[in-house]
């Protein structure tokens, strides 16, 4: 079933063509991975998916229900999360707290002074079982800033689950990583879409990355959808290959 559907979306920044025309299905359960040169709108069109940015033309469709202008926090609600290209966490709050965030939103308590984060014992258990779920359990009480960019990568992740989403998009999950440490966010980013009833949404400019992991990838060039398929008929495709120059797809 399609659980996020775009049709016909567009959006300009000024007179700049950002994203334009975009029709998309993305089905639950189907690892995708969204591919491209810089500036090509990928995180343009993660930003339209979550409703951080609007559309100018073109309607969304979340489960089954018109979301084209529904805000952030709804969305989040309905079971769309995300997680940034650049990092995004407090990092001067422990790894504990930086999840327990998002978990008291998703209870309804966002409100909870940080100071006060850890006397909500519910929160707590959820928050220490996403942290187990990322391998960051023993680290729970170190502040976030004091981790390695691996780690800190592992807990934009957990972050991102938190809200337990049926989709969540990862913008550029491994960007920075040591090969090791990349290694081990994208085996996790697997483990999860299998443990969790989470859909990932992956962009990722590492073709190694993408052509092991993704089921489906969509090649995105000047704002548009060049072509979508399986990781076979990508890795065949002529003007894929045109947009890369070759180099990425020699192999
Ligand atoms: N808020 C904004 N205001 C003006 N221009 C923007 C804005 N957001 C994005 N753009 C422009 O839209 C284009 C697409 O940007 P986007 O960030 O979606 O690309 P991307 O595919 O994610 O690139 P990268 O691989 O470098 O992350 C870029 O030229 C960018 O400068
Ligand atoms: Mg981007």
């Amino acid at each position: 079933m399609e659980l996020l559907t775009f049709a016909g979306v567009g959006k300009r920044f000024g007179d700049f063509v950002a994203v334009k025309d975009v029709s998309l299905e993305l089905p639950a359960g189907r690892l995708t991975a969204i591919i491209g040169p810089n500036g090509a709108g990928k995180t343009t069109l993660i930003n339209l998916a979550t409703g951080a940015v609007l559309p100018d033309r073109g309607r969304l469709q979340f489960n089954g229900e018109d979301i084209t202008r529904l805000a952030v926090h709804h969305r989040i609600r309905r079971g769309l999360s995300r997680s940034f290209q650049i990092m995004n966490i407090f990092p001067r709050l422990s790894v504990l707290q930086n999840i327990l965030v998002p978990v008291l939103a998703r209870r309804g308590r966002a409100g909870v002074p940080f100071h006060g984060l850890e006397k909500e014992a519910e929160a707590v258990a959820e928050a220490r079982r996403i942290l187990g779920e990322v391998g960051l359990l023993e680290l729970e009480h170190d502040p976030a800033g004091a981790l390695s960019h691996g780690d800190q990568r592992l807990l934009e992740l957990g972050i991102a689950i938190a809200p337990a989403p049926r989709l969540c998009f990862l913008d550029e999950p491994s960007s920075g990583l040591t090969p090791t440490e990349r290694s081990t966010v994208l085996e996790l980013v697997r483990k999860l879409s299998s443990a969790r009833r989470t859909t990932f949404v992956i962009v990722e400019h590492d073709m190694d990355v993408v052509f092991s992991l993704a089921e489906w990838i969509v090649v995105m060039n000047r704002g548009e959808v060049l072509v979508e398929g399986t990781p076979a008929e990508i890795r065949g495709n002529h003007a894929v290959r045109e947009v890369y120059l070759g180099e990425e797809f020699a192999a």
